[in-house]
């Protein structure tokens, strides 16, 4: 597996259009109540914006998209909304990997899965498997996920596995545990429907990530609304730390501030 640098251990490296973007899709509830629908109308909208962010992502070669879809907090929500829900993931699924796999997109689900009906556990495996070989883009769906859940799974497993460094262990041994060590750090958080939290999503993954905001509801962040999230990260100086005379003589040397000189400048 390709291990990524940690942005608290070493610099990274940092380009024009982040590498990874990660969401918290909200508003889908207020979007239908405003047109006197039901919220989950809302919902069902929402997966044709998760399409419309997949394509954006592929045309402007973000190679991760992170969607937060579920978090371990919305069992508390009615039990008909969690049971629509779940019925409309696992139709999205079913749906839709077909079209993930032919567009070069490798889909992964992260989250206490457990909690899951079989069938629905059985459908996770068999999607993330047929789009295995893929890696245009890596789009991860985060279901049942909480960030604490999976701080607390991560540490268990090292405990397990490496006993024999207990009391020295480090940031760079708990890593490899996280359920998204596969990914780079996220270099952009946005999250849409007004609320300016972060809801227990990837907590340990967002520690250098830059941050964005948007009124606009998930059913409509739309190209121009994405467009305008990364123009906003294009303007930001990722200093990691260091000054912004450090970053400027650092510059030279590739692991600088968001380089928009090669290109891919958004101009919106
Ligand atoms: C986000 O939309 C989707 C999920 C949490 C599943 P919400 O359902 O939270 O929408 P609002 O916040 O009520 O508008
Ligand atoms: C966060 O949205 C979780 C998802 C989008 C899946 P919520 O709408 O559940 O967040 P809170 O409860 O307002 O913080
Ligand atoms: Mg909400």
């Amino acid at each position: 597996m390709v291990s990524f640098k940690s942005s608290t251990q070493t610099i990274p490296e940092t380009a024009c259009v982040p590498r990874h973007v990660a969401i918290i899709m909200d508003g889908n509830g207020r979007w239908a109540q405003k047109r006197f629908l039901p919220r989950f109308a809302g919902h069902s909208r929402g997966v044709e914006t998760v399409r419309e962010a997949v394509r954006y992502c592929l045309s402007r070669k973000i190679g991760y998209l992170t969607l937060f879809a579920f978090s371990s907090e919305n069992w508390r929500r009615s039990t008909e909304e969690v049971s629509l829900l779940m019925q409309l993931f696992s139709r999205a699924l079913m749906q839709e990997v077909s079209k993930l796999k032919n567009n070069g997109v490798r889909l992964r689900i992260v989250g206490d899965l457990s909690r899951f009906d079989s069938e629905l556990q059985a459908l996770i495996r068999a999607s993330e498997q047929k789009t295995e070989h893929n890696d245009k883009l890596t789009l991860t769906i985060a279901a049942n996920y909480g960030g604490r859940w999976d701080i607390v799974q991560a540490v268990n497993r090292m405990a397990v596995e490496r006993p024999e460094k207990q009391g020295e262990w480090a940031e760079e041994d708990l890593a490899p545990y996280l359920a998204m060590n596969y990914a780079p750090e996220p270099d952009l958080f946005i999250r849409t429907g007004g609320e300016e939290r972060v809801s227990n999503f990837l907590l340990w993954q967002l520690a250098y990530t830059e941050f964005y905001f948007t009124d606009t509801l998930w059913p409509e962040f739309d190209f121009a609304a994405f467009d305008q999230a990364i123009v906003s990260y294009q303007k930001r100086e990722r200093r990691f730390g260091r000054t912004s005379e450090q970053l400027a003589a650092d510059k030279d040397e590739a692991a600088g501030d968001v380089d928009c000189s090669a290109g891919a400048k958004i101009n919106a």
